[in-house]
């Protein structure tokens, strides 16, 4: 196996049985396998909610004792959730204008100008985390200078190298935004906080809180998804260098690879659900008020909808992945995460002639139950061009 490979972790259960139960701090947890049956339930927010009393019980592992703001529109079910849905999605899609892609470009060339021809480049911290946070500039709306303050705080908002949950690491990242939420209100301008400060929502305006929940999820939920996704595709086109000229010749098929690329990685393991009223799934009676995870990484490798599902197929025509959810919920930085991608991998095929691993160090969740790769702590090639 090369590094760039991801197992299909799930596979034997998503056959069996199509369900795997296990417990998430003492609250038990039926994590969904099948990609039918995750589409059915993500589908089905009245009995599968997302909202309710306990906040950060749906992220698995649960986030209950390390936060007590709601992430909005994430945490909120329908009909409630339909407002801040409609407010945000314009703003979400600017990253398909084409003056957004002419500035993400720029951004993309820098970086892999920079990192060019050195003897090596540690992409996670280097390069993912140095793009994801300058391309995070223009989704705010901000200059890109503050990118330098977020790429100080490290890789992960929630999460130390030490211990999975750290409660200091959100500290940081609340404290930021309330100061930045004065400013705004002091200050107003033409970003993200200031159009949300001034928004209203049935002829109410935001609460401080409300637009504290919305930009919490922005950067939360928009971090290690993306610096797995980037370092991921990195590892990948260093161990598939014909592929890399495969896209250079034939760059009309880099969406097809993109939306791929993100099936075969799925950067986000799962998403837990509060279950309203007693219920089936799987031949499994399931009581009110437990907890199921939909198992996006489980989804996009069942052979019944996709075939060859452990094979990256760069130019797969039909690509019904789960990576960024199904349904109510599904990812609001889609946008964003395909533009960045879609931009790296033109500008790679053109700039580089090949990526040389140098060390790697796999990055895996390990929850006990299972153990699956997800990205790379460490990943230091060579760009050579
Ligand atoms: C590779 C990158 C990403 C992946 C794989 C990903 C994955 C997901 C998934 C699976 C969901 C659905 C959660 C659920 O059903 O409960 C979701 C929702 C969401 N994502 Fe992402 N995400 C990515 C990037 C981003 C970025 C860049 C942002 C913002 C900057 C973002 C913001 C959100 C928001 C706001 C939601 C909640 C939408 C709602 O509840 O209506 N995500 N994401």
């Amino acid at each position: 196996m090369g590094v760039s490979d991801f197992n299909d972790t799930f596979k034997e259960k998503r056959e069996n049985k199509g369900a795997q139960n296990f417990n998430d701090q003492n609250d038990s947890v039926t994590m969904v396998l099948r990609h039918k049956d995750i589409r059915k339930c993500a589908h089905n927010w009245k009995n599968y909610q997302s909202g309710g009393e306990e906040i950060g019980r749906i992220v698995i592992p649960s986030e209950e004792d390390i936060r007590d703001i709601r992430q909005i529109p994430f945490e909120v079910d329908p009909p409630e959730h339909k407002g801040y849905r409609d407010l945000l999605e314009t703003w979400f899609k600017r990253p398909i204008q084409n003056e957004y892609i002419i500035k993400l470009t720029k951004i993309i060339e820098n970086i892999i100008d920079e990192n060019l021809n050195k003897d090596y480049c540690e992409v996670v911290s280097e390069f993912a985390l140095v793009l994801q946070s300058r391309a995070l500039t223009l989704l705010l709306n901000i200059p890109l200078d503050e990118s330098k303050r977020w790429i100080s705080w490290g890789t992960h908002v929630f999460r130390s190298e030490e211990t999975n949950l750290d409660k200091n690491k959100a500290d940081i990242l609340y404290d930021y935004v309330d100061s930045q939420i004065d400013v705004a209100i002091s200050n107003p301008g033409n970003d993200l906080y200031s159009f949300l400060l001034s928004s209203e929502i049935n002829g109410k305006k935001l609460t401080k809180e409300e637009v504290k929940g919305i930009m919490i999820l922005t950067f939360a939920g928009g971090r290690d998804t993306i610096i797995n996704a980037i370092t991921n595709s990195v590892a990948y086109f260093a161990e598939h260098p014909k592929s890399l000229k495969y896209i250079k010749e034939k760059p009309e098929i880099i969406n097809n690879a993109v939306e791929e690329l993100i099936r075969y990685f799925t950067p986000l393991t799962q998403m837990g659900r509060v279950v309203k009223e007693d219920t089936n799934i799987c031949e499994q009676d399931i009581k009110a008020n437990s907890k199921i995870s939909l198992c996006w990484a489980s989804a996009n490798r069942d052979e019944s909808i996709f075939e060859e599902p452990n094979k990256v197929i760069l130019d797969r025509k039909v690509n019904p992945h789960l990576s960024f959810g199904f349904g109510t919920h599904n990812c609001l930085g889609a946008s964003q995460t395909r533009s960045i991608l879609r931009i790296l991998l033109k500008v790679m095929s053109e700039k580089l002639l090949s990526i040389e691993i140098k060390e790697a160090k796999e990055n895996i969740e390990d929850l006990k139950v299972f153990q699956r790769k997800v990205g790379f702590n460490t990943l230091k090639v060579q760009f050579k061009s």
